[in-house]
């Protein structure tokens, strides 16, 4: 069953029945500031930290479900209804909700009154504009009255939640004209505060909740909604809110528009009050007019939608197959900018206050984002690898208020590392800008402690020669990239976390993922090391390469395929000796995507036992079979029932790992069909079971063994966005970026004729056309650079500014 359908041509997906299986979220805003909106208008809007700059209140986990959000009420005679269908829940004669490329639009109708609602945050703007229209589609005079709501969060989203007997008491607000100024704790520590407006007149206003709603009543039914007008009271303390009250008349098909703004502003410290206690309005008042018109609200919309044509136009395929070309040209992309911006902070299913930008997860990120924002891609990695310590280790995660490691998390993820290589040698094909190397980055966030960011790859590349265990493999440290495979936890504390306890002493714990990235990233910087002439530094890491090689080829095969690990006590994981937990995906993924073994066989092996031990419906599970009991020395990962999460669950973010795997050995069919049971465009039609937004990833379908197999959880943040982009581009359609040129070495379906690709690369826009005369899965017969043949699979940089023609003939 469908809630809705895509609308391809305006990047948009069309919700037209407002009763979705979970929430369908969009978000707002690209870079600094930014809102979460449901299609029921819940959400919440924040300024660059979901944790200390939360501008609105959310109650996550809430009764019902998704409560709260930036509401607009229209009262028509008796009945009120709601743009976004909730609070109110009136039934409604058309709704429809269009989530686009960074904007939110609504569309209702009730009784002879259709109402618009344009959610949007203006590129570098601090501020969400929503632009409402009411109009009146009946015959006869409509005497409406609308009020808008929010509630405003005392900024500091954990403390928020918690702090009761301080925060009943803290609640300021200012009201001039039509703006509710929200200044709590601004008079201390603050030097920033929050503002709602509206460009028209208003006929009231509230700032109290409970004056707004009455104490016993929800959302659903405030009391001066019932009452019809507002009681323009004033906060203090308790729980301060911002609700505007306008009378709107209008004649039969008139329309009118309001634009209201939920606006954040910094000041100087010595420039706080304009007099004493009252605080200085000025900016606020510039932003508002900025956006004080219809037509000015236009431009920014024309110029964000510009935006997105642009970043969008650089990767744009014609496959032939429609499911496939939206994902690639445009929900696939737009979802690797989401990941980016957020890492794992905010979503419907990450509170924003729990984890900042993760070390691993925002250098896998970077990786569908790169081709859009280079610039700050490269931001980022300097950021990232500041939080890097001179021995390679680093901290798992830091805030991106402060961009400081988090210590209270700390380190010792051994994969943590490794990734900076990949998002590294990622930006410089891309960009071709090796001046990164040679860009001062401290360790530790120290400048007096920084070198030049070339030395922090090395750092990474040495920590895993550095720390190797029993069979020279690398050691796991707290957990590889999977974060409940806990083999030197031990925990036996049910009010201790997995995520935050540390090792027992001396844990020899070895990983076969790690081995695995190691030698695939190993290479790469070997690769980069050739690059720029540091031969001698690749010759003596290549030997750590065929060392580790050598050592997975020993010790690290099960006969069928890899084994995952080994514990503690130096048994297996991930044998078939074992009862449970007999083979893992990430350790076929790794040590297929670095070939390891090829040339006996071991790569076919690996990927033929994948699709007979992990293979389902609904996608390929992380381990076969699933642990049905907690086993103490192999931690979190066997709490979770069977087929859930990391215990037997499509973790969507490895399966591209696979994918990848099948391509280094040419088949195309697996790796399409393997993309193909994941893409959330082609579970549209099962959205009932499904559950979670028909239009990104998320990170989890319940897998075989599960109580309810391809049901997901978790949509939106979850570096399966970067990988199935990755994937997909770069190995099954085959374009990849590369130092010298675009490597152009496709692994398709064999039934496909071949495909277009529109590829902007270092300012140059390549029309590239494949075709498959011979219905193959991989190989080339020829290629041709504007009619001219050359003689090698990658195509050097060619003069900026110009189109140029690619044709690939497959066979
Ligand atoms: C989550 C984490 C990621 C981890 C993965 C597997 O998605 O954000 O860092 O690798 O789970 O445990
Ligand atoms: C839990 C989750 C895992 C996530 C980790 C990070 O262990 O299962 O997916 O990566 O928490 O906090």
């Amino acid at each position: 069953m469908k809630y809705g359908h895509f609308d391809d041509e305006n990047r948009e997906y069309v919700i037209t029945n407002p009763k979705t299986p979970y929430p369908w979220i969009n978000y707002l805003g690209n870079e600094d500031f930014f809102s979460l909106t449901s299609n029921t208008a819940g959400g919440y809007t924040f300024y660059k930290d979901a944790k200390f700059r939360r501008l609105t209140r959310y109650r996550y986990n809430n009764v019902p479900i998704d409560d709260g959000g930036k509401y607009f009420y229209i009262k028509d005679e008796d009945t009120t209804w709601c743009p976004g269908w909730k609070p109110v829940k009136t039934e409604l004669d058309s709704y429809e909700c269009r989530h686009g490329m960074s904007y939110t639009k609504f569309k209702s109708s009730k009784n002879g009154v259709q109402a618009e609602v344009l959610q949007f945050i203006p590129l570098g703007f601090w501020g969400e504009i929503q632009k409402v229209s009411i109009k009146n589609t009946s015959s006869k005079v409509k005497k409406l009255k609308l009020f808008s709501f929010i509630e405003w969060c005392l900024w500091n989203a954990e403390d928020d939640m918690t702090n009761f007997q301080r925060n009943f008491n803290t609640g300021e607000v200012e009201i001039e004209d039509a703006v509710i100024y929200h200044k709590t704790e601004f008079k201390e520590r603050r030097n920033h505060y929050a503002f709602y407006s509206v460009n028209s007149k208003i006929n009231g206003f509230d700032t109290d909740r409970e004056s707004f709603l009455g104490l016993y009543n929800g959302f659903d039914a405030p009391d001066v909604v019932a009452e019809g007008r507002s009681k323009n009271t004033e906060a203090h303390g308790w729980s301060p809110v911002a609700s505007h009250y306008i009378e709107v008349e209008l004649q039969p098909n008139e329309e009118k528009d309001y634009v209201f703004m939920l606006g954040y502003v910094e000041v100087e410290e010595d420039n706080k009050w304009e007099s004493k206690s009252v605080i200085n309005k000025k900016p606020a008042k510039d932003m508002i007019a900025k956006f004080d018109t219809v037509d000015k609200v236009t431009t920014a919309f024309n110029e964000l939608s510009a935006y997105w044509d642009n970043l969008l136009g650089k990767i744009n395929i014609q496959s032939g197959e429609q499911k496939l070309d939206r994902m690639v040209n445009i929900w696939n992309q737009y979802q690797c900018m989401v990941t980016f911006n957020m890492s794992r902070s905010a979503s419907f299913f990450e509170s924003g206050i729990g984890r900042g930008m993760g070390f691993r997860d925002s250098n896998q990120d970077l990786i569908g984002f790169v081709h859009q924002i280079p610039e700050r891609a490269r931001e980022r990695i300097v950021d990232i690898a500041s939080t890097q310590f001179e021995d390679g280790s680093c901290y798992h995660q830091y805030q991106p208020l402060t961009k400081k490691g988090n210590a209270i998390l700390g380190g010792n993820f051994n994969d943590d590392p490794l990734w900076l290589i990949l998002s590294t040698t990622e930006y410089i094909k891309e960009t071709g800008d090796f001046s990164l190397l040679d860009e001062l980055v401290p360790f530790d966030n120290d400048m007096s402690r920084a070198k030049p960011h070339f030395d922090h790859l090395k750092a990474s590349f040495y920590h895993v020669v550095n720390n190797l265990g029993p069979h020279n493999l690398p050691l796991i440290g707290r957990a590889d990239w999977n974060d409940c495979l806990n083999l030197n936890c031990f925990s036996k504390d049910p009010n201790e976390s997995f995520q935050t306890t540390g090792n027992k002493k001396d844990g020899k714990a070895e990983s076969l993922m790690i081995a695995g990235l190691f030698v695939v990233y190993g290479k790469e910087y070997v690769k980069l090391c050739h690059q720029i002439g540091k031969t001698t530094e690749a010759d003596n890491a290549q030997i750590h390469i065929d060392n580790m090689i050598e050592a997975v080829k020993k010790d690290g095969w099960d006969g069928d395929w890899y084994l995952r690990a080994y514990d503690y006590y130096g048994n297996k994981v991930g044998t078939h000796e074992n009862e449970e937990g007999k083979i893992f995906i990430e350790s076929q993924g790794w040590c297929t995507m670095a070939e390891i073994g090829k040339e006996d066989g071991l790569v076919e092996k690996s990927l033929n036992a994948v699709k007979e031990h992990l293979d389902s419906d609904y996608g390929i599970v992380l381990n076969s079979p699933a642990f049905s009991k907690y086993y103490i020395e192999y931690g979190e990962i066997s709490t979770y029932p069977k087929g859930y999460k990391e215990n037997g669950g499509v973790f969507c973010h490895n399966n591209p790992w696979i994918m990848i795997g099948e391509t280094m050995i040419g088949r195309g069919d697996e790796a399409y069909d393997y993309y193909s049971k994941i893409a959330p465009s082609f579970l549209e039609d099962i959205s009932e079971l499904h559950k979670v937004e028909p239009y990104v990833y998320c990170q989890m379908i319940a897998g075989k063994e599960a109580f309810k197999p391809g049901e997901a959880k978790n949509s939106w943040l979850s570096g399966t966005a970067s990988w199935n982009f990755y994937a997909i581009t770069q190995y099954i359609l085959g374009i990849k970026p590369d130092y010298n040129g675009l490597s152009i070495n496709p692994c398709i379906p064999k039934k496909w004729d071949g495909f277009k690709m529109k590829r902007v690369f270092r300012g140059v826009t390549y029309n590239i056309e494949v075709t498959n005369p011979d219905h193959v899965s991989k190989g080339i017969k020829q290629i041709l650079v504007n009619g001219n043949v050359i003689n090698t699979s990658i195509i050097p940089i060619q003069e900026e500014g110009q189109n140029h023609r690619i044709t690939v003939v497959m066979g």
